[in-house]
């Protein structure tokens, strides 16, 4: 039997030994116990932070806390029966307050870039905290990524966690107050689902995202350019120097950028200034919930197919990543040792009238669903 290395709440690791026994010992794990379980994790803005361990009735396994709403774990088996996470975290809250580049966490109430840190909207211009450059990036200083959400869990046979917040009128310049709810559920079939849904009371814009960085082979020492990913976008918006779209929607055919068909990450690399960290216009007729985008990894024989209503996918091949924190298992999370596929409106949109409205107004209602569901093949 192997044991595994992820430290959950305490009801969750006797599940877990079992899930982790090997292949042929699995098949009658018998106690696996699908359901939620709840740890503390500390205290933030004087509010107490929990950790939720999810488990499905195969065991996988995800993790999530309430501070930021952010998945720090999504446990799966590899090819051999071995689990591991394929999303990268930490297994304690005080490097989470260290502010690691949004690792899986919930963004808002922008997600990405808007340029020069400003926008007009009905004759007003929202001045927003410049915390990239010139630029606001995903939420601003204190986004959702830093705040507690209220948090409760369903009594239901399948295991979801429910995340409320309200963001107030002005809050990181933004207007409106904007009820958000994010609910995390873990199907058998191995999906990690995420639903959004957000009102408010004055326009303003939205675009929420999660921001988890995944390395399939669960061992951040294999470079994530070794992967194999396949995007169903013809097109993408080429980007400035500080990473704005210039408002071009480009054909990838012929381009680095073309991952119609699937495609090692690492092939065209070297022609991509900086790394991938772009947004792809999904091919789509309608915002109905359709399959997007699939990754898969060689060395765990694990495949992630990524579902969404969304029109736009954020590939994210990990450039700034510098080895500052370290993974589960103590692994240094270095250069593209992960990446993120972040389902979003454009980047800017608040500022390019061309672009996909991101603007929700009273009276409606944002709805949004991501679904990433690994598998071994
Ligand atoms: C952005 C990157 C940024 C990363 C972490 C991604 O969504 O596109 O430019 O470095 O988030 O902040």
């Amino acid at each position: 039997m192997k044991s595994i290395k992820f430290m959950l709440a305490a009801s969750a690791v006797a599940t877990l030994t079992v899930a982790c026994n090997t292949g042929a010992e699995s098949k009658n794990a018998p106690s696996i116990k699908a359901g939620v379980t709840k740890a503390n994790w500390g205290t933030v803005d004087g509010k107490t932070v929990y950790l939720y361990t999810l488990v499905n009735d195969k065991g996988d396994t995800v993790t999530i806390t309430n501070y930021g709403g952010t998945v720090t774990s999504f446990i799966t088996p590899d090819k051999s029966g071995k689990y591991s996470s394929v999303i990268i975290g930490f297994d304690s809250l005080a490097p989470y307050l260290q502010h690691p580049p949004y690792f899986g966490a919930l963004i808002g109430r922008y997600g990405n870039r808007i340029g020069d840190a400003k926008f007009t909207l009905d004759g007003t211009v929202y001045q927003l905290a410049a915390n990239d450059g010139k630029n606001t990036l995903h939420g601003g200083i204190k986004g959702f990524d830093k705040v507690v959400w209220d948090a409760s869990v369903a009594n239901d046979t399948i295991p979801s966690l429910t995340l409320k917040y309200l963001s107030k009128d002005g809050e990181e310049g933004y207007p409106g107050n904007l009820n958000v709810t994010v609910q995390y559920t873990l199907t058998n079939d191995g999906e990690l689902k995420i639903e959004y849904d957000a009102e408010t009371d004055k326009p303003t814009p939205v675009n929420l995202t999660n921001h988890s960085y995944f390395n399939l082979s669960g061992d951040v020492s294999n470079s994530i350019l070794d992967e194999t990913l396949m995007i169903n976008a013809d097109s993408y918006t080429p980007v400035d120097n500080t990473l704005i779209p210039t408002g071009e929607i480009k054909a990838v055919k012929g381009t680095p950028f073309d991952f119609t068909s699937p495609k090692k990450i690492g092939k065209d690399f070297a022609e991509v200034k900086g790394g991938y960290d772009h947004n792809f216009v999904l091919n789509r007729k309608d915002n109905s919930l359709e399959k997007v985008a699939s990754l898969s990894d060689s060395i765990s024989g694990r495949t992630m197919d990524v579902y969404t209503t969304q029109p736009g996918l954020q590939f994210y091949s990990g450039n700034f990543l510098d080895g500052r924190f370290a993974n589960h298992g103590n692994q240094p999370i270095t250069l593209h040792s992960a990446l993120a596929l972040e389902t979003q409106h454009f980047p800017d949109s608040p500022n390019k009238p061309d672009f996909p409205s991101t603007i929700l107004k009273p009276g409606e209602k944002y709805h949004e669903v991501t679904i990433y569901q690994v598998s071994v093949r």
